[in-house]
């Protein structure tokens, strides 16, 4: 079944348009890649669904229109992103960054620090380091608190915005195993920006190709990888 339903999104800054009308959708359980060169919109195209810059169109997430929910309320829906570069708060504790995470919950502390628990569990390099300063962590454990301070909201879309940036090959195939594992453990959903398509595609079930502000084609990884000029232009080899 369709979960996120996006049909004619525009957004931009003031004056400058940088979608121009975007169709996708994510269905329940998949893992969903968006591909694009920098500024083709990909980070904007994630801004807008997660309500924090103005659009235009219609989103529909778990049948509900959430085209002009507030960044709040579309967190307390079940859709949690994980911003482009990290997105932590540098001065707060590991410990208190998790918290952070559970702002939309109205559950139980205990209910709470059992999640925490768990995703310590997921994240063992955070359980180790729960009193340490985020700012004060290495940048692929900073990148690990912030998708598992994202998932303290319990969400069922987890937009995730270039989780690779600066992170070394190793770290980075740990992290989508990680995702891929939360995906066929849990159910969670993901929308995940890439610029490392090769590693991308292999935990993807389906693929948007972005090109300033459209989609220009769309398909299952195997689909894309088999045409010539999209290998090219964005697979790289
Ligand atoms: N806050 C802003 N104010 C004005 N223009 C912006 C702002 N943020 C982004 N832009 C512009 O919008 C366009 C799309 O930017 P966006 O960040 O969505 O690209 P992207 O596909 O995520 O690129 P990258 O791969 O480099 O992260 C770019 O031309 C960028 O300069
Ligand atoms: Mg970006």
């Amino acid at each position: 079944m369709t979960l996120l339903q996006v049909r004619g999104l525009k957004a931009g800054y003031g004056p400058l348009k940088v979608l121009e009308g975007i169709d996708l959708e994510v269905g329940e359980g998949e893992i969903v890649v968006m591909l694009g060169a920098n500024g083709a919109g990909k980070t904007t195209t994630l801004r807008a669904l997660s309500g924090v810059i103005p659009r235009t169109g219609t989103v529909e997430f778990a049948g509900a229109d959430i085209s002009k929910a507030s960044p709040e309320s579309i967190v307390r829906s079940g859709v949690a992103q994980v911003p482009q570069g990290r997105g932590t708060f540098p001065e707060l504790s590991v410990d208190d960054n998790m918290h952070a995470g559970a702002y939309p919950r109205r559950d139980s502390s205990a209910a709470i620090k059992t999640d925490i628990g768990k995703w310590y569990d997921v994240f063992p390099r955070l359980a180790d380091r729960r009193h340490q300063r985020a700012g004060s962590l290495s940048g692929g454990e900073q990148q690990m608190l912030a998708i598992a301070r994202a998932l303290m909201s319990r969400p069922t879309l987890l937009l995730c915005d270039e989780p690779s940036l600066g992170l070394a090959p190793l770290i980075t195939q740990e992290l989508f195993k990680v995702l891929e594992r939360l995906n066929k453990e849990e159910g969670l959903a993901v929308l995940l920006v890439e610029q490392n398509a090769n590693l991308a595609m292999h935990i993807a079930s389906r693929v948007y190709l972005l090109e300033t502000g459209r989609i220009v084609a769309s398909g299952s990884a195997a689909e894309l990888s088999a045409d010539d000029s999209i290998r090219k232009a964005y697979l790289g080899f």
